[in-house]
């Protein structure tokens, strides 16, 4: 195709993905690796990539350990019953203890955190605003450039607009990295990366399940819409094993612009009602306490210790509310919007991080301080740092960590010298941006550490492998370029479908076969083995997606990665035989919580060579005791 192929060799440290995480990453190798060649390679450009590109109004994992406000272990406790107990402890643990030196240093580079001087100063300064016991507030809609400058300085080479479309291995050792491979989105050009060690933070999936939005609203979803699964695509592809990939995560969100929710009822104390006015929620949950057991739903327990219900749970009652008959649900924003100071800090909270919402409202003439907005449940998404915890399976920190989690370096996969961070690392909800930036770092420090070791000495790549990947990365060019002038109509082509035609399919299958929002989040066993027979083929039909242009290319890639991450979700809700998070998706066939089969993390792998997938379960350790040493205090 004429693309020029440009070799960067003897790297240490590879950023594949420079969201939160990579930057983390980057930032923190610099410390631990002074002399060692640090190269970032990002789809877009770092300033404004990863799921906070757009900004954010809250910050929403801070511990305050400094103001006395809480420990890490609480905060472990939290996620655990928030996720129905299915969290990585070790990991949670690791990156709360961390993660308040994280803020501090955004701070430090010169991000607004707001500050509440009614409370009394610690150490010569006020405590953060909280919105919540876990949330502080921030006018974040610079967040991303602020971060992303800190990991610009930290790198020896940043490779923007690099679309990393496989992982290079070694062929001196198996199952050992060695770099990775890509093509840059606006030249075309064979990018290779040979390197001693990569980061994957290449983040979580949207629009792998059918949408709500549709037509000219396509592009409004919950998560980055350029979120492509690529994390997962990379290391699945690599043979690294996954965990909790069935863990997708559903949010209730105002209707169509998917505004967060999380200001209005943490801060603005809003609550939700049916059409009719009525508090529904209480009503589902003594059913909803048979199916999951009272140890995972105690509304008074809850109710006593500010404790929130857990997020699917949640989901759970707005679902089968609407589907009584008595939706929509309304956000009631008509008495908090009287005061002219929430007022002003709800619209900000759009304004800050989700634009589309603010904009929509004024569109279609929806005043929240005279009409109670709609909420709505959002389709799935696959992730791993908001309340969900997708990812792959990672090594913990040596002091933490018992020896089912631990081989050697803190946040490195299965695969030897691929670490993760942010949603690439399974088990570890509720890191969000602070956290994955703060996983980034421990990453890093880890991969340094393994480099010290000694770990990446001999490895060998052969030009064979690298002129392998080449051909298979511009293979969507070669069909379209054979096949193109046999169109029959449009874009329709007997040779080849083009990657809208492919993710069209690939998001109606997810939807029907693996709960999506289009049948009520509901699957079974034969729906999912239907769905997976499927999946083969268009699997195959994808060995034949065409591309007229280098974007084309682009989202020809992202969806073979959207098209890996659904495949590992569909081998794990059929694997894990429970409805673990109502409100995120329920098997028919198996509806209650069950802790005597299932009180286990998920672990998958995906044989390389063969594409066939072996699923296990691995244990579920809590680390953390149940008791909080202090009560939690309202806030
Ligand atoms: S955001 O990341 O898109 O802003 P969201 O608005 O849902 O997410 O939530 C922000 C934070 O508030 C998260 O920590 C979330 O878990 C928490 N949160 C949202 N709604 C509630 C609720 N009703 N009760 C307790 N915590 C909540």
């Amino acid at each position: 195709m004429g693309y020029k192929t440009i070799i960067e060799d003897d790297i240490d440290i590879l950023v594949a993905g420079a969201g939160l995480g990579g930057t983390g990453a980057a930032f923190e190798a610099r410390y631990w690796g002074q002399n060692k060649k640090i190269v970032i390679a990002e789809k877009a450009n770092i300033d404004r990539s990863g799921a906070v590109a757009q900004g954010l109004y809250a910050i929403n994992c801070y511990m305050g350990t400094r103001f006395g406000e809480n420990n890490p272990e609480d905060h472990v406790r939290y996620a655990r019953i928030d996720l129905m107990g299915m969290v990585r402890e070790d990991l949670a643990f690791d990156m709360a203890r961390h993660v308040d030196s994280a803020v501090h240093q955004f701070e430090e580079w010169g991000l607004p955190i707001m500050i509440n001087e009614k409370k009394d100063k610690v150490g010569g300064k006020h405590p953060y605003m909280r919105e919540g016991r876990w949330q502080i507030m921030i006018h974040g809609e610079s967040y991303k450039p602020i971060v992303a400058e800190a990991a610009r300085k930290s790198a020896d080479k940043i490779f923007n607009r690099i679309c990393v479309t496989h992982l290079l291995m070694d062929e001196a050792k198996e199952n050992r990295v060695a770099g990775a491979v890509g093509f840059n989105v606006r030249t075309g050009n064979y990018h290779v990366f040979k390197s001693k060690t990569v980061i994957c933070g290449a983040g979580g999936a949207s629009n792998i399940f059918k949408p709500r939005s549709v037509g000219e609203g396509a592009g409004r979803v919950w998560y980055a819409p350029w979120s492509s699964g690529s994390a997962y695509g990379l290391m699945i592809e690599a043979g690294a094993k996954m965990t909790q990939m069935e863990n997708r995560i559903v949010l209730a969100r105002f209707k169509d612009g998917y505004g967060p929710v999380g200001a209005y009822f943490l801060h603005l104390k809003t609550y939700t009602q049916n059409a009719y006015g009525e508090e529904y929620e209480s009503k589902w949950f003594p059913a909803l306490q048979e199916m999951v057991g009272k140890e995972y739903l105690d509304p008074e327990v809850s109710h006593r210790t500010h404790r929130p219900i857990p997020t699917c749970l949640r989901n759970h009652a707005i679902i089968n509310e609407v589907n009584a008959g008595r939706g929509p649900i309304h956000m009631v924003t008509m008495e908090a919007f009287q005061d002219p100071h929430l007022e002003e800090i709800g619209w900000h909270n759009f304004l800050g991080m989700t634009v589309g919402q603010a904009v929509l409202w004024a569109a279609t003439d929806v005043d929240p301080k005279y009409e109670n907005p709609e909420l709505t449940t959002s389709e799935p998404y696959v992730m791993g740092s908001h309340a969900t915890g997708c990812g792959a399976w990672c090594s913990g920190p040596e002091d933490v960590s018992p020896d089912e989690y631990f081989w050697g370096y803190n946040r490195m996969t299965t695969v030897e010298g691929l670490f993760g961070a942010g949603d690439a690392v399974g088990g570890t909800p509720h890191a969000f941006s602070s956290g994955s930036f703060t996983e980034g770092r421990l990453a890093a420090k880890a991969a340094c550490k393994y480099i010290d070791d000694g770990k990446a000495e001999g490895i060998k790549v052969s030009d064979a492998q690298i002129q392998r990947r080449k051909e298979e990365i511009y293979k969507p060019m070669e069909t379209y370029t054979v096949g193109r002038n046999e169109i029959v109509a449009g874009t329709v082509n007997p040779n080849y479908i083009n990657p809208r035609q492919g993710l069209d399919r690939l998001q109606k299958l997810m939807d029907e076969y693996c709960g999506g929002f289009g049948v009520n989040y509901m699957t079974n066993d034969k729906l999912l083995k239907i769905g997976l027979k499927k999946m083969a083929i268009l699997g195959e039909d994808l060995e034949k997606v065409a591309a007229s242009d280098v974007h084309e290319l682009l989202r020809a890639w992202e969806l073979k990665h959207r098209f890996l991450t659904s495949e590992s979700v569909f081998h794990h809700t059929l694997f894990r035989k429970e409805t673990r998070w109502p409100g995120y998706y329920y098997r028919g066939d198996a509806m209650k919580l069950d802790d005597q089969n299932w009180h286990v993390l998920t672990v998958s792998r995906r044989d390389p060579k063969t594409g066939e997938y072996t699923m296990e379960k691995a244990p579920l350790y809590h680390l953390v005791g149940d008791v909080e040493k202090k009560p939690a205090e309202e806030h």
